[in-house]
């Protein structure tokens, strides 16, 4: 039996409110914190329109009134965490206001509620280090949207227990989700961390005027993506993807810096879906992409050699295996194939040569071909995995 049974969710609004209502559905009691009324209101909102959606199509298991009742609102975070055998933190990419936070959860929390953060990128270890309670804070890594996307991280700090990364896991699958286990802390773990380098590939593509945002996304829709990039990018958020840049920039190095545009667009409050503008007008619901405007101009294999090269380095560095980053790009952004599984239908060494020009043009180190690329080992690495 599992010992969780109360979550707080720190944060309601795209993330927040999905993990609150996952878990409300999954038989948890929640208290889901918010510094305004009127974000609870929004995320509240969020949470039954998704519902109803659900119990429309026979989705539920109960009906939508029994499973909101299982959440309350609160505006206090002592409230929140005071009985609470897990908090999950889902609050803006800000690392001092993340700190901030758990500094005061680990003052009002039970000694053996377990802390877990929902960042993007974030290091857990150093975000642990805001407790006096390292061994229990993790990582717990949901995507967008929370009901719908059917992977979670489980991201061990360097201090993390084992015992409560087996416990995170157990409560992931009683969500109904498939858990990952991401064992070393590295800047964005490793579905976010392998699409690290396309989002500085598409800014770029943008900023040299290769294409514009709707050619980009008519062509990967025509190649079966569900959602455009740059679409996708509105989706999770500007600002989002803003803060996870600026994180990247300081921890990964400066080719992640945002460009200024980017900037210019939070500012100007051009957030994507949550404020109706981004790179599309979301006013109206999801934008129309036309995909007759699908452009040549845009080398669909240019975005996958990008991921192949981010993923094999994350081998490399030992942070997980060919199988998990395959699950995670599968489960995390419903792609139909993982970046391994294209790339054994692929020449390394042709790969390779491909992300050389693409540093070149683009003048970005993090193009450069990973060492077993360039070396042509790729087999080799798979046989190390017992990769078929
Ligand atoms: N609640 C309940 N149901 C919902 C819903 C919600 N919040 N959102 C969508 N749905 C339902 C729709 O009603 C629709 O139901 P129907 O098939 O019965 O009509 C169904 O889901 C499909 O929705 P749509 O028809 O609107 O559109 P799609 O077929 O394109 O599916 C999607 C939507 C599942 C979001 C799909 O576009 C997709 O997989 N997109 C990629 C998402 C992704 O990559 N997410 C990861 C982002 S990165 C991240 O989160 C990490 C973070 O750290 C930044």
């Amino acid at each position: 039996m599992s010992r969780i049974k109360k979550i707080a969710v720190l944060g309601a609004g795209l993330m927040g409110h999905g993990i609150a209502e996952v878990s409300a559905m999954a038989g948890y009691e929640v208290k889901m914190r918010d510094i305004k009324q009127e974000f609870l209101d929004k995320g509240m909102n969020m949470i039954k329109d998704s519902l109803q959606k659900m119990g429309a199509k026979g989705k539920l298991k109960e009906p939508v009134d029994k499973i909101l009742s299982r959440i309350t609102p609160v505006l206090s975070l002592e409230e929140a965490v005071k009985d609470a055998d897990l908090v999950i933190e889902a609050i803006p990419e800000i690392f001092d206001l993340k700190v901030q936070t758990f500094k005061e959860c680990d003052k009002y929390a039970k000694p053996d509620c377990i802390l877990a953060s929902n960042t993007s990128t974030m290091s857990i270890t150093e975000l642990s280090k805001a407790t006096n309670r390292q061994d229990k804070f993790a990582g717990l890594h949901f995507f967008n949207p929370v009901i719908l996307m059917r992977l979670v991280e489980v991201i061990r700090g360097q201090n993390t227990s084992e015992e409560v990364m087996k416990i995170l896991v157990e409560f992931v699958k009683s969500l109904g989700k498939v858990p990952v286990r991401v064992e070393k802390d590295v800047p964005g773990f490793i579905a976010n961390r392998i699409a690290a380098p396309t989002s500085v590939l598409l800014l770029g593509i943008y900023e040299k005027g290769v294409a514009t945002p709707e050619e980009v996304d008519a062509k990967m829709k025509s190649m079966g993506q569900p959602m455009g990039p740059f679409e996708l990018m509105d989706y999770v958020g500007i600002d989002t993807q803003y803060h996870i840049l600026k994180y990247y920039e300081k921890t990964i190095g400066p080719d992640y810096k945002p460009p200024e545009f980017l900037e210019k667009m939070v500012k100007e409050n051009k957030l994507g879906a949550k404020s109706g503008k981004g790179w599309y007008d979301w006013s109206a619901g999801r934008p129309q992409i036309d995909l007759s405007k699908a452009s040549e101009k845009v080398n669909p294999m240019d975005f996958m050699f990008v991921e192949i090269n981010e993923a094999v380095k994350l081998v490399e560095m030992g942070v997980a295996t060919p199988q998990d980053v395959d699950t995670a790009l599968k489960l995390g952004y419903n792609r139909p194939f993982g970046p391994f599984e294209l790339a054994r239908n692929l020449k390394d060494v042709e790969i390779a040569a491909r992300l050389e020009e693409l540093s070149k043009f683009y003048g970005k180190e993090i193009f450069k071909p990973a060492k077993t690329l360039k070396e042509g080992k790729l087999a080799k690495m798979f046989e190390k995995f017992g990769y078929t």
